[in-house]
């Protein structure tokens, strides 16, 4: 079956082609997967704006659709739409439904919704060899990561539609957090691999950020406190707190070099709570195995912090991580959690919802 997906919760306009067969349907083929970022428009405002994004998924997604569905045979070959409900900003959300709804109707093919975090959960099925039945024939019971600009969530997966969630973050996600110290240093958006650049540089011993919630007996995470770390610590190593004039983190007069210890030492703070309760759960739950999908997925701090800390435990479990491209935000993560729903027959009401969560 061929899958038509489509991806607009945030600030990239994405359309996938997906193609489900073989004898027991056992392979996910990505026929196509187009992104439009929107990054550089985004840049100057140091973060998302829903209206220029809707502006911009509006402008896009025709263009998109014209890549990915050239002519009336592809169209004729596809057996089902899908299209993100949430989470995510609903302005943004609501261009790729409404897209959909119309592409439905004219085109008769049936609809289905589906959910951005359940898209980065299952992302990393999509590995160059595209039978996920064999792929993930020794994977389970698993402790599936989800690191992005919106969630830090872990979640046991006892089977591909069987999950539960363990925890999640109770204020800031861990790649908003990123984003928000790397405007503090005065790095550019989207700050995630930009302070991952500038941290490989400084001491990440340098500075004795704390780990929020790292003690606590649960897999729940908090950011926002670490963020505020950061804050009062440039705030006092450029003895701004002593001027008699108002401070802004903008004015931070630091070095390179104390810019750099920041990165790293934030950097490993952020990370070691996620590592930490990663290996707590693999070990609570038996796991075999760790998935990691999102955006901070890229990070290859956080791939070698996880690995030695699984080290460091004697923990021996596979390392699932998606190709880069499926870590960031895409289509192709969108149809493989439609077609999983679409399995389950798990249907999403076909309204943005803002704050979808799982269960
Ligand atoms: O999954 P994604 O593309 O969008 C959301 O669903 O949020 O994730 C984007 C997030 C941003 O916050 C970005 O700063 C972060 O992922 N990110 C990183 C890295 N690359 C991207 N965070 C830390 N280190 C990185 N190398
Ligand atoms: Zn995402």
């Amino acid at each position: 079956m061929k899958i038509l997906a489509i991806e607009t919760s945030c600030d990239e306009t994405a359309i996938s082609l997906l193609d489900v067969s073989g004898q027991k349907a056992e392979k996910i083929k990505v026929v196509k997967n187009l992104v439009a970022s929107q990054i550089k428009i985004h840049a100057p405002f140091g973060g998302v704006v829903p209206n220029l994004a809707k502006r911009e998924h509006l402008k896009n997604l025709p263009i998109l659709l014209a890549q990915a569905v050239p002519d009336k045979k592809t169209i004729d070959s596809i057996d089902l739409i899908a299209v993100t409900v949430g989470p995510g900003l609903e302005p943004a959300l609501w261009t790729g439904i409404q897209f959909a709804k119309e592409l439905s109707k004219k085109w008769k093919k049936p609809l289905i919704g589906a959910s951005h975090i359940e898209g980065h959960l299952y992302s990393f099925l999509l590995q160059k060899t595209t039978n996920y039945k064999l792929q993930t024939k020794n994977i389970f019971p698993a402790v599936d990561l989800v690191v992005s600009g919106g969630h830090t969530m872990l979640v046991l997966m006892k089977g591909l539609k069987n999950y539960k969630k363990l925890g999640e973050t109770m204020d800031d996600a861990v790649g908003e957090s990123f984003d928000k110290v790397a405007r503090i240093l005065n790095l550019p958006y989207p700050g995630g691999p930009e302070v991952e650049k500038m941290a490989k540089k400084g001491n990440q011993n340098a500075i004795n950020f704390p780990s929020p919630m790292i003690d606590q007996k649960n897999y729940n995470f908090s950011y926002s406190g670490l963020k505020t770390s950061v804050l009062y610590k440039l705030r006092d190593l450029s003895g701004a707190q002593n001027s008699k004039k108002p401070w802004h983190s903008d004015s931070f007069n630091v070095s390179e070099k104390i810019k750099a210890d920041v990165a790293a030492s934030f950097q490993k703070a952020a990370f070691k709570v996620i590592s930490k309760k990663t290996a707590r759960a693999l070990k609570e739950f038996k796991g075999k195995s760790v998935m990691i999908g999102g955006g901070v997925a890229a990070s290859k701090s956080l791939r070698k912090i996880i690995k030695d800390e699984l080290k460091k435990q004697n923990i021996k479990a596979n390392l699932i991580f998606p190709p880069i491209k499926y870590c960031m935000d895409n289509a192709a993560m969108i149809g493989v959690a439609a077609y999983f729903n679409y399995l389950k027959k798990k249907k999403y009401p076909l309204r943005a919802n803002g704050i979808l969560n799982i269960k």
